[in-house]
């Protein structure tokens, strides 16, 4: 069976990815959508033009990988795309937070997507593709949201050193870094009515960017940043001395 794997398939761009992955990869025959609500992953499935399996996990136990694994033993599948989506950001001053969300933000955007990496690895055929969702906070230290840039920070690099391990396997990994999209993403974390610089930033459109992230991902490119402004964004950051950006990139 041929399939693709969504994580945080339940909301906002996970959802999109699942609903718009078929059109770009007719090959999959079925999905697999994770992420913790259930219902909500229903609703996904049944508006998708292929069979979907709901799984109804919870990414920052660990116990959820075993499941995760067992699914694979039994079923056997041929993953043609894995789609890391499943990700969270809580804004706030180290020190002043809650430490349980500031370790969540690692065991959901770097543990969760490292061990389902590893876990499927293995079941994905020569000219599969893998797609991280990575984040324009992954270009320079975002004060105020210093867990969140420095966990996207490792999604960018993983993707290319991963990228680079798979190359000979014949799989590629691209990593996509959206800005700001109007997603549950902001209220979660706390971030809608509190932060300036979410106020000011231009909003990126969760359909368009699952679109041009299939697209890039079919063209096994290492990264797509979605907008003009955004692609800007990504050059100054690497021309600017990062102490520097990091003084106008607070959250
Ligand atoms: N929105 C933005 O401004 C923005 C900008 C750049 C990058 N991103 C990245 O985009 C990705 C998707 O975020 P989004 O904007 O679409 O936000 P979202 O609507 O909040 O989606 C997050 C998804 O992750 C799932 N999830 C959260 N905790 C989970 C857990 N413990 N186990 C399993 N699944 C879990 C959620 O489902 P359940 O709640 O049902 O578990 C949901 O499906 C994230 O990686 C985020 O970092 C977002």
């Amino acid at each position: 069976m041929k399939i693709a794997i969504v994580t945080g398939a339940s909301s906002g761009l996970g959802r999109e990815f699942a609903r718009q992955l078929v059109s770009e990869y007719p090959e999959v025959e079925q999905l697999w959508l994770i992420a913790r609500r259930k219902d909500k992953l229903e609703d996904v499935a049944a508006s998708l033009p292929r069979p979907a399996v709901c799984m109804a996990l919870d990414l920052c136990d660990p116990m959820s990988f075993t499941a995760f694994q067992e699914k694979l033993l039994l079923e056997q599948p041929e993953v043609h795309l894995l789609v890391n989506d499943a990700g969270c950001g809580y804004l706030g001053n180290l020190g002043e937070t809650d430490t349980a969300l500031e370790t969540r933000m690692i065991d959901l955007n770097l543990r969760a997507l490292t061990a389902i990496t590893n876990l499927t690895i293995p079941y994905i055929p020569r000219g599969g593709r893998i797609i991280n969702v990575s984040s324009i906070a992954s270009f320079c230290p975002n004060a105020r949201m210093t867990v969140y840039s420095s966990t996207k920070a490792f999604v960018s690099h993983f993707t290319v050193g991963l990228g680079e391990e798979l190359r000979k396997k014949g799989i590629s990994v691209t990593a996509v870094c959206p800005g700001p999209m109007s997603t549950e993403f902001c209220d979660v974390g706390n971030i809608t009515g509190n932060s300036p610089m979410f106020a000011t930033l231009p909003y990126c459109d969760q359909v368009h960017v699952a679109h041009g992230t299939l697209l890039a991902a079919k063209y096994r490119h290492t990264f797509y940043t979605p907008t003009m402004f955004y692609k800007i964004f990504r050059l100054v950051a690497k021309l600017v001395p990062v102490k520097l950006m990091t003084k106008f990139t607070k959250t």
